[in-house]
């Protein structure tokens, strides 16, 4: 690929002569020289994320309830190498010190997410709500706003109270719908007075895939055929299931928060979680046909009903029966119930379509008859792989993907919830390697650009940033070897925070331009 050869002094000829014309016809961009936040639109955000589960720590505090993610370890520790037990990286005593950290690096933002299990310990309101719990996100809250850093809050970032996972199966049960609004309520009731901007769920895509397709994340379902690790599932179904009952419980968490008082004034949307899919095989025309529905599966899948009511009419003939169908009352709920396209955005891969389904093995990638190939035809891999990434990097995907976005749905408001890159370092892991993160600077200069050039010349209308992740942090599956933090977690030492070379650099191009902070309400 061209991306893959163009060395790096060209990469910084390209940072160094942005201009971006400003036009009247979509998001207006001042001429810059050098990339950075004044190459934006005035008002853009730019911030950084986390969810509870991979940064609190302090699971006996609070009464804490048992999370998903807890029991699952417990239970196959060689799945969640979770090897540093509950520690996480302790941001629920160290939360004001890391909000230093975000201020130092001049970001205007901070997504967190809101443990359910802290609110309401066993996952209903009638079984007991955890003051203490409620409490602390009040005080983080209070302590962002404090130092002028906007929160953008997730409602549910994988972290199923386990309570509902034993007594009816979590999202496999259509009676997590009320469950979830009843919490959801709770916290826009309590939090939305000072929270303007929410996020129902974390990418509905990689917890109903990696969750009970393919057996990668907790709860680990899937059929044997798909992974023999998996004890439980059935591959083909539960996803399709699980994303039915996800997004009814959005829809009603949306009607909540439309009827809730002092949350006016505020935004809800979802993370959704697609990559960017490049043909296989340029010369075969059934792998460039077959990108639009990947994208049906990965993103509209998710995306549709929140915007039109209904699934993406691909998925409805490939799936048939098996895809469960919404009632003629659930789709007026669904139909807008999201006021921005929440993205996160990490990797692009090749799409290679697949001529003979097995129908006794079902699966969702099988179902969308996409084979997710690392090399092309002619034996090229997409984008870069520097050795210890985790995934790779693809810039020119994300900008596609960005306007694509903009051209199938309406130019919606986008925001980028999440985008960042992983590494293990393995043997070498260390302060001094781990600070000296190279790979991740040339990774944010590359997508910010590759964003920059969205916004200013495909006129795609994003309006925030969010990069993954302030902290290194508990990785899920990954447990603490795959690091993503602007800010080196020293796992051995008392949990030190060490700058990062790319949080350096984040905090220089955020220095130039004007933060949204400084601009008079009334003129954004
Ligand atoms: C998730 C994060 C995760 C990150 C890196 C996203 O899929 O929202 O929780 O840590 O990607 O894998």
């Amino acid at each position: 690929m061209a991306l893959q050869k163009l060395p790096l002094v060209g990469l910084l000829l390209l940072l160094t002569t942005v201009v971006s014309p400003a036009r009247a016809d979509g998001p207006v961009c001042p001429p810059t020289t050098k990339l950075s936040r004044a190459s934006f639109p005035e008002g853009f955000l730019f911030g950084t994320a986390t969810a509870a589960y991979q940064v609190e720590g302090a699971v006996n505090e609070t009464c804490r309830g048992p999370a998903l993610w807890d029991i699952y370890c417990k239970r196959y520790p060689a799945r969640c190498n979770n090897d540093n037990g509950d520690v996480a990286v302790d941001f629920f005593h160290r939360y004001k010190e890391d909000i230093q950290l975000m201020k130092s690096l001049n970001t205007d933002a901070f997504r967190l997410s809101i443990a359910w299990t802290r609110i309401f310990p066993h996952g209903t309101k009638e079984k007991g709500v955890s003051r203490a719990g409620v409490q602390f996100y009040h005080d983080v809250i209070d302590e962002l706003l404090r130092n002028g850093i906007i929160p953008f809050v997730t409602v549910f970032h994988w972290d199923t109270p386990q309570d509902l996972e034993d007594e009816y199966g979590g999202f496999l049960s259509e009676r997590i719908v009320k469950d979830f609004r009843e919490y959801a309520d709770f916290v826009f009731q309590e939090y939305g007075g000072k929270v303007k901007n929410w996020i129902t769920f974390n990418e509905p895509w990689v917890f109903a895939h990696a969750g009970y397709d393919v057996g990668r994340k907790a709860p680990g379902r899937c059929s044997s055929y798909v992974n023999p690790q998996c004890q439980d599932g059935r591959s083909g179904y539960e996803a399709y299931l699980v994303t039915h009952n996800l997004l009814n419980a959005h829809a009603e968490a949306y009607e909540a928060f439309r009827q809730c008082e002092k949350c006016k004034g505020g935004k809800v949307g979802l993370a959704h979680s697609p990559a960017w899919f490049e043909p296989h095989d340029l010369a075969d025309s059934q792998d460039g046909a077959s990108i639009k529905r990947a994208m049906d599966f990965i993103l509209g899948w998710h995306l549709e009903p929140t915007m039109y009511g209904d699934y993406p009419q691909t998925m409805k003939d490939i799936v048939g029966q098996r895809l469960p169908t919404f009632t003629t009352a659930q789709k007026a709920k669904l139909r807008n119930s999201a006021d921005f396209v929440g993205i996160n955005y990490y990797t692009s891969t090749f799409s290679n379509h697949i001529e003979k389904p097995d129908p006794s093995k079902p699966r969702w990638k099988q179902d969308s008859l996409i084979d997710w190939e690392n090399k092309n035809a002619q034996d090229y891999t997409i984008g870069s792989k520097p050795f210890t990434a985790a995934l790779p990097v693809y810039s020119r995907g994300f900008r596609s993907l960005l306007k694509y976005i903009k051209d199938k749905y309406g130019n919606p408001e986008i925001m980028i919830m999440e985008n960042g890159y992983g590494e293990e370092l393995g043997a070498t892991d260390s302060i001094a390697v781990g600070t000296a993160d190279h790979n991740r600077k040339y990774y944010l200069q590359r997508h910010l650009l590759a964003m920059q050039e969205a916004i200013c010349i495909d006129k795609v209308n994003v309006t925030g940033y969010f990069v993954w992740s302030l902290l290194d942090n508990f990785e899920w599956q990954d447990g603490y070897k795959n690091r993503f933090g602007l800010y080196y977690v020293d796992f051995k030492n008392n949990l030190t925070r060490y700058e990062k070379e790319s949080g350096k650099f984040y905090k220089d191009f955020l220095s130039q331009g004007v933060r949204p902070s400084a601009i008079k309400k009334d003129e954004l």
